[in-house]
């Protein structure tokens, strides 16, 4: 199973297997971290599942869609790095991936 490599909002990394096939979002949830609320559960309509992605892997990443970009532009957090996590699905391409939960809004 690939390898994702989380950071939480106090800055402790861990890494955590997840099942190709999932997205980013489930991927980080289903291992317990309740910073990440997903409220809307992945159908692109809140923002709570936001992340900063490390710039080595922003070339493998799906390209973003306007309605992310929109909700993206809500967070006072937002840098090049930002992506919605429930938009990235993960993929043994994404082995080792690390993403860092962005600072609630
Ligand atoms: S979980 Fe709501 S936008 Fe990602």
């Amino acid at each position: 199973m690939p390898k994702l490599i989380v950071v939480n909002r106090a800055g402790e990394e861990s890494t955590v297997e997840a099942a190709s096939g999932l997205t980013v979002m489930e991927a980080i949830r289903d291992n317990g971290f309740d910073e990440l609320l997903a409220l809307c559960g992945g159908c692109c309509s809140c923002a709570t599942c936001h992340v900063h992605v490390d710039p080595a892997f922003v070339d493998k990443l799906p390209a973003m869609s306007e309605d992310e970009d929109d909700l993206l532009d809500s967070s006072d957090d937002r840098d090049e790095s930002s992506r919605l996590s429930c938009q990235i699905p993960f993929t043994d391409d994404l082995d080792g991936l690390k993403v860092t939960i962005a600072k609630e809004d």
